[in-house]
């Protein structure tokens, strides 16, 4: 496995793979087996595997997590190795963003003004902007990205097509440790104490799922129901918990179809995300 830092080594490498199909994996890195599986999907799938691993600086806020973000190069390369990965592009900020950078990708409003953008105002512009950058980079066949993730690849796929990038868009499931907790380079700041608190998330839409099956359709009294569980939960803060469509992230009333639960909490510092689809 080679470690590729600029623009031009993928491009040199990647000319003598012509008519070979080629996957990306985009990340940011300390890897875990939700990572792990998508590049396992891409290795299944493609001749050739690229993962990229950067920690992009335009989806972070003012005082969000960018500096502590949890980075360890070294090891996330003897994991890529191990699934059978055949490039890191990992480059510095200034390969990515050099001097005069000036042009963003600005996602549909529509889906990018909910959810987590609300409490993260401009970060789908930052990770719309450099996911476009890393699939004009490496020009892949296809890439792959977590429904853990699911505002994000909802606003991925709406990108590829409004801009006609020739990019097939893989979406694979999410995984989770055993109690159930969504795998996440976050949860590596949660101490003991919050690390069982931060299951509260995942047992709301355990709970979502089970109303559902029992005949609940009204989706503002389901999420009355979810959100006065949630908050009930020791140690949780509540940012956002929503039922929508899956496919497009607009709001239903009457549950039908398939449907996105999804939520967002602060346990201590520590913002978390998860979700489920559902069919109903
Ligand atoms: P990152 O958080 O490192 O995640 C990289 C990819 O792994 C994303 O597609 C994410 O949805 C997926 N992933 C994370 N946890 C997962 C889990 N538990 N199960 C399945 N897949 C999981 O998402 C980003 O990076 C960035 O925003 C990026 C797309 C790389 C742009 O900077």
């Amino acid at each position: 496995m080679k470690i590729l830092r600029s623009v031009s080594e993928v491009r040199e490498e990647l000319a003598g793979y012509r008519n070979k199909t080629v996957g990306l994996v985009p990340t940011m890195g300390y890897f875990h087996d939700g990572h792990l599986s998508l590049m396992r999907q891409a290795r299944a799938e493609c001749d050739v595997v690229v993962v990229s691993l950067f920690v992009n600086p335009t989806q972070f806020g003012v005082g969000e997590d960018y500096d502590k973000y949890p980075r360890d190069e070294k090891r996330d390369a003897e994991l890529a190795g191990e699934v059978g990965v055949d490039y890191i592009f990992a480059p510095p900020v200034e390969e990515m963003y050099s001097e005069g950078f000036g042009t963003f990708v600005e996602p549909s409003q529509e889906l990018s003004n909910k959810m987590c953008g609300v409490s993260r105002p401009g970060h789908f512009r930052g990770v719309a902007t450099v996911v476009t950058k890393l699939l004009n980079i490496v020009q892949p066949d296809k890439a792959y990205f977590g429904q853990k993730d699911a505002q994000q690849l909802v606003i991925i796929k709406s990108i590829v097509r409004d801009l006609n990038i020739p990019v097939e868009i893989v979406g694979m499931p999410i995984v989770r440790e055993r109690d159930g907790l969504a795998m996440s380079s976050r949860n590596t700041y949660l101490s003991k104490q919050e690390r069982k608190q931060a299951l509260a998330l995942y047992e709301t839409l355990c709970l979502g799922k089970k109303l559902i099956a029992q005949g609940s359709r009204d989706a503002s009294a389901l999420k009355k129901q979810l959100v006065a569980n949630l908050s009930r939960k020791p140690g949780v803060e509540i940012d956002y918990l929503e039922i929508v469509r899956a496919e497009d992230l607009k709001p239903v009333e009457r549950l039908g179809g398939k449907i996105l639960l999804a939520g967002a909490i602060r346990v201590g510092d520590t913002r978390l995300i998860d979700n489920m689809i559902l069919e109903v």
